[in-house]
């Protein structure tokens, strides 16, 4: 029943065929133990606190954070650790896991062992779980609290999977439920309480929705400006005015998500949202160097002119990404993902290339470092661009 469940979480994005063998890891390497205790990122329990005192801590903390701006939204089978360590290396400042099952979480350690990983330098971390039911949430979360800044609880999810497991979005027809899963989270963990959500059709309702999360004591609100019915990003533009309501009638940090394409959005998005920082999704699996200014070149026509070769190109990253999925060894069905993410423009190209990686039933690091020498050797070549006042910046390096 378990293996069943898991296999529908994976059939989120996952559109392998069932002979390839991307579920094994790609490599033998020993995951580090989420078992083993490390301290705590909190001092004291948030249990039992006023609404006032609770608001101050949601501050206090986000503050010790550094108030993360730059954010990698949580995507399953995407924002896994070797993906968060390369866009933390290109600027973003916190980075969530992809979303966790908390029942499967509770009840499979293979499931735990490769699907939560994570690394000192990982944080700030947000590990994000569905659930529907507090105890089974509460038992899921505490095996991570020592590893990450938040736990985050994923109300946004609008999948057809979500409506049959009854989480994500599908949660905004049972408020009460929310409730009592916020309201177990933040009385009994150590580690503050986040929750992501979708907005509903009307504004009202939205922001009824933001308070009743900030009063069962959810810590930190980041809202993806969407309805549970505008599921395709490309075809319905997020509103980042319903975000800036959110934000005006709340008091704990909000994060806004929707529309982050590249750097100018992210600065258009702060200013008329208001809010304390964005979430990007899609736009990082294609460019994971955005939140250091790097954009491709789709967004480059349509800015002003000053763009020049950033010297740094989807193949470099893709690169980078292989070299830490050795290093954090994660299923290859991920690995797998990135490439054609990151590499479409360049298949586009050389279609021929893209069609012996999707021969491979089993794939290997070899195989791919070959891939991109080939990709190269044909003379493609895709920059990303930079600002030519961001130079500096990135000679400079962009480790934090
Ligand atoms: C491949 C993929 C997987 C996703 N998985 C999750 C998830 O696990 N949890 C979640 O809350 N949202 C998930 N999302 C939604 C994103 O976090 C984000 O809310 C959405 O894509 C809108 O942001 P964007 O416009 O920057 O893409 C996923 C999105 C993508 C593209």
């Amino acid at each position: 029943m378990a293996a069943q469940t898991q296999t529908q979480i994976r059939a989120h994005t996952s559109s392998n065929p069932p002979e390839y063998q991307d579920d094994l890891l790609c490599s033998e390497q020993q995951l580090e133990d989420p078992e083993q205790k490390q301290e705590s990122c909190l001092g004291s329990p948030v249990r039992c606190l006023t609404g006032e005192s609770r608001t101050e801590r949601a501050w206090a903390h986000w503050i010790k954070l550094g108030r993360p701006k730059f954010i990698v939204a949580p995507m399953v089978d995407n924002s896994e650790l070797p993906f968060r360590m390369l866009c933390r290396k290109y600027g973003a400042r916190a980075a969530y896991t992809p979303m966790l099952h908390s029942r499967i979480f509770t009840e499979t350690e293979k499931y735990r062992k490769e699907e939560f990983t994570t690394c000192k330098n990982d944080r700030p971390l947000f590990v994000q779980f569905c659930a529907n039911d507090p105890d089974i949430l509460l038992e899921a979360a505490r095996k991570v609290e020592p590893y990450c800044d938040y736990v985050d609880i994923n109300l946004g999810c609008p999948q057809r999977i979500a409506r049959r497991g009854n989480y994500g979005a599908f949660l905004m027809d049972n408020l009460p439920l929310v409730k009592s899963l916020v309201e177990k989270l933040a009385r009994n963990l150590q580690v503050p309480v986040s929750c992501k959500i979708r907005i509903f059709p009307n504004l009202e309702d939205t922001i009824r929705y933001a308070r009743m999360l900030e009063e069962a004591g959810c810590c930190l609100l980041a809202v993806h400006g969407r309805t549970r019915d505008e599921k395709d990003g490309k075809k319905f533009r997020a509103d980042w005015k319903a975000i800036h309501a959110v934000k005006n009638a709340l008091k704990i940090p909000v994060l806004a998500n929707g529309n982050i394409r590249h750097m100018e959005d992210v600065h258009d998005c702060l200013e008329e949202t208001g809010v304390e920082g964005v979430l990007s999704a899609e736009s990082l699996l294609e460019n994971p160097a955005l939140f250091a200014g790097f954009q491709t070149s789709e967004w480059v026509a349509e800015s002003e002119a000053g763009n020049i070769d950033g010297r740094l190109d989807q193949a470099d990253l893709l690169v980078e990404y292989l070299k830490l999925c050795e290093k954090y060894p994660v299923p290859w069905r991920m690995i797998r993902s990135h490439v054609h993410k990151l590499l479409r423009d360049w298949f586009s190209l050389q279609p021929h290339i893209r069609d012996d990686l999707n021969k491979q039933s089993k794939l290997t690091f070899e195989f791919l470092y070959d891939m991109v020498d080939r990709l190269r050797q044909t003379g493609t070549r895709i920059p990303l661009y930079l600002k030519d006042t961001q130079i500096g910046f990135a000679a400079n390096g962009y480790t934090s």
